[in-house]
């Protein structure tokens, strides 16, 4: 099922899909997000270590759209994210919560930045070039009236996480935007999903990469899980 289907099993009934996303549009948030990313990266030129461009890295704006409209149409308590990089869905995903008066987000991420002496030099090989411009931090499109609701860790995922979903576990959504290779992804869809509330989803953004999502659903379809499609990058899976 790839297109609007998946809005049937990540919705309640009686919430639209364009009722989500025109009130994220009229909010004038992603316009904002994506003018303040614009001119941040006008002037960055060069390529990564690994030769990649550098980029901003966010997420899809269908994806932005699909967060909200869960968001604000379940008014969920605990959201983990993996990927933060300028913050354009954890921005998204804190304005919902405000908006909800409930919830919080706690977010991971392994930074690169532009200026190479800024960077870990643990970053998986195949990452490509999203990176944080000069001068500005990890998530720094986030408003500072939007932080109190926001606990950010960095790190590698497969360090932090295990940690991080002991302590706040069981969580409603988990949300993988992080490192795309096959082991990172493989891991942080199990310890994602067995985190999870009964009814509780996973998010899976890029599984296109590497084939970890094909080889996650194999494992719990027989134990009743759904899976929904957003479109081909992107699924969402519901725990029984
Ligand atoms: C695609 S970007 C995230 C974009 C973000 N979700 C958004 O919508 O703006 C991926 C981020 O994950 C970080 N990352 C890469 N490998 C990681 C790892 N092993 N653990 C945690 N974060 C990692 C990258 O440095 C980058 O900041």
């Amino acid at each position: 099922m790839v297109g609007r289907d998946w809005t049937s099993l990540a919705l309640p009934s009686g919430h639209a899909w364009n009722d989500g996303r025109a009130e994220l549009l009229d909010s004038g948030l992603l316009e904002t997000l994506g003018g303040e990313l614009h001119a941040a990266f006008e002037s960055l030129r060069g390529k990564s270590i690994r030769g990649k461009p550098m980029v901003p890295g966010h997420m899809r704006s269908l994806h932005a759209k699909m967060l909200w409209t869960i968001l604000r149409a379940n008014r969920l308590g605990v959201v983990v994210e993996t990927g933060v990089c300028n913050g354009l869905s954890s921005a998204v995903i804190l304005e919902a919560m405000h908006r909800n008066g409930h919830g919080r987000l706690i977010s991971v991420d392994l930074p690169e930045f532009s200026d190479p002496s800024l960077n870990s030099v643990d970053v998986w090989d195949g990452k490509a070039g999203a990176v944080i411009p000069a001068g500005r931090e990890v998530g720094w499109l986030v408003p500072a009236d939007r932080r109190d609701r926001w606990r950010l860790e960095l790190g590698k995922a497969r360090d932090v996480l295990p940690g991080i979903l002991n302590a706040a576990a069981p969580i409603d959504i988990f949300i993988h935007d992080s490192e795309h290779s096959y082991e990172n992804q493989a891991f942080e869809f199990a310890v994602g999903y067995s985190a999870l509330v009964s009814g509780g989803m996973l998010i899976a953004t890029d599984i296109d990469w590497s084939d970890a999502f094909d080889d996650f659903w194999r494992d719990v379809r027989c134990f009743g899980a759904h899976r929904v499609f957003v479109d081909p990058s992107c699924a969402i899976v519901v725990k029984p």
